[in-house]
């Protein structure tokens, strides 16, 4: 049975070995090379340091290309024509399944016929040297953008080609990503990780890690975005990192997203170790897009005006061509320069709107509920608590592809767009705010003159891509507009 406890040295250099002698590169990896190298790196190539010293919030897109000629391309191009403050390197999904002979294929068709035949970079296939070049290239700190269950190789390889930050954590990494993997799996890969990580720091290389906030992407209630960050954190945490990015996810609901990003930011600081440096990263919307590229550029820029209010760290952006899926640089550019040009228009405003205390007190409330359960599931032991919080329901996220969370739990929007809990299932919470939801979906039911009904569900997972927030029906719709 695993428990939240720190894996020992000798037990991290076993797995260390076994897994770096799955694949040719893993040989390339020498512990102490890699802390030399890290520490020949400039000030302004260490993630952690630039990220933490920062005075407004960091942009960062997504980006990743087979080739290692055409990912420092890439990210040249997006340092200097989107002026993004850190770079990433999405790892295609060959490597995010650890079908590392399917990326070398897929590497090696991409060298003869200069196309893009994977949608990522295959790091590991690259291996040391190929990350190494990546990161002397790039005047800026890079992180590992992923989605893999089982990071273990992935993590050795960029860590020792010197990458300091790395994305992922063993729910947010399982639950929206993967059904074939159990959670007691993913968490005891995840601590592998994470105590790599931690043994980087322990000599003075803090290596970034970052929970995936967004987990579904699709109507993720905050509260229970903001518990699993906080159990990804503590575990990170357990195992010896130091920095620690929080995630979150954009709904649309400003006053919402606002609330949250507070509310992430003051219980991160309380739910981790003081010693631990807790950011916030805020995500722009992860759900379904509008397919043409100047709608899409309203949406990012809600996003980009959520961020100057909220003040998050980090923000990740999104490309006026979200809908086709990944985007050319020019359109990855586009995305990163519209959320700076309202981020810099509305930031010195102080903008401050009525009902965000309100709201992050709910929230708040939420989360904690959330957190005794997972503590109580576990006797205290957060990886016990939180197999069994999953296991029995108390513990959901919507949507979840996994068999690991039941996807029992359903979200719809209120009257104000906020997204609430519609059907609860199993999911622990105190009565008083499941209450204070009800009443509120009661109240959009009343406004829109239908029943509450998965109908609703399914009209707000598609409203932004169809241009509204709140999926209303189109006789409701009407009737607004004669009434004003
Ligand atoms: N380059 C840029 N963006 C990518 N995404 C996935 N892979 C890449 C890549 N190689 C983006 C998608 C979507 C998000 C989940 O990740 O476009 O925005």
């Amino acid at each position: 049975m695993i428990r939240d406890e720190r894996i020992p040295s000798d037990e991290l250099r076993r797995i260390d070995e076994e897994i770096r002698s799955n694949w040719p590169t893993g040989s390339e990896v020498d512990f102490e090379e890699a802390i030399a190298y890290h520490e020949s790196l400039p000030d302004h190539k260490r993630f952690a340091d630039v990220l933490e010293s920062a005075d407004k919030p960091l942009l960062q897109p997504r980006a990743g290309v087979p080739r290692l000629d055409d990912q420092i391309e890439l990210l040249e191009y997006l340092h200097r024509e989107g002026q993004a403050d850190l770079l990433p390197t999405t790892i295609d999904s060959y490597t995010r399944d650890n079908e590392y002979e399917k990326a070398q294929e897929g590497l090696e068709k991409a060298q003869e016929t200069g196309e893009d035949t994977l949608n990522g970079f295959p790091a590991v296939n690259h291996g040391v040297d190929g990350c190494r070049e990546l990161i002397d290239s790039i005047e800026a700190p890079i992180e590992v953008r992923h989605g893999t269950p089982d990071a273990r190789l992935l993590a050795a390889i960029t860590f020792a080609g010197g990458f300091q930050s790395f994305e992922g954590g063993p729910i947010s990494y399982n639950i929206p990503y993967t059904k074939r993997h159990g959670l007691e799996e993913t968490i005891e890969r995840w601590q592998f990780v994470d105590r790599l990580a931690g043994a980087y720091t322990e000599r003075g290389v803090r290596i970034n890690r970052e929970p995936f906030g967004p987990l579904t992407g699709t109507l993720v209630p905050p509260s229970i975005a903001i518990a699993i960050m906080l159990v990804e954190g503590k575990l990170a945490a357990t195992q010896g990192v130091r920095s620690i990015t929080l995630g979150y996810g954009q709904v649309g609901n400003v006053v919402q997203d606002v609330a949250a990003l507070n509310a992430l930011q003051k219980l991160g600081d309380e739910y981790l170790p003081d010693e631990v440096v807790v950011t916030t990263v805020f995500h722009e919307w992860m759900g379904g897009f509008p397919p043409d590229e100047a709608r899409a550029n309203g949406v990012i820029s809600l996003g980009g005006m959520t961020a100057a209010i909220a003040q998050p760290d980090k923000v990740i952006t999104k490309s006026p061509q979200e809908f086709q899926g990944v985007p050319t640089k020019e359109a990855n550019a586009s995305g990163l320069r519209t959320t700076r040009q309202v981020i810099d228009m509305a930031i010195e405003q102080n903008i401050d709107i009525d009902g965000i205390a309100e709201e992050q007190d709910l929230i708040e409330r939420e989360t904690r509920c959330l957190m005794e359960t997972i503590h109580d599931h576990g006797d205290g032991d957060v990886v016990q608590g939180t197999i069994g919080a999953f296991d029995s329901g108390a513990l959901d996220v919507p949507f979840a592809p996994s068999d690991s969370a039941k996807g029992d739990v359903l979200p719809a929007r209120d009257d104000d767009g906020r997204v609430r809990i519609f059907e609860w299932a199993d999911l622990e919470m105190d009565e008083d705010i499941k209450e204070i939801h009800r009443a509120r979906l009661s109240r959009r039911a009343d406004t829109e003159g239908r029943d509450q009904s998965f109908r609703m569900v399914a009209d707000d997972v598609d409203a932004i891509s169809d241009g509204k927030l709140i999926g209303r029906p189109q006789s409701s719709q009407s009737h607004f507009q004669e009434g004003a």
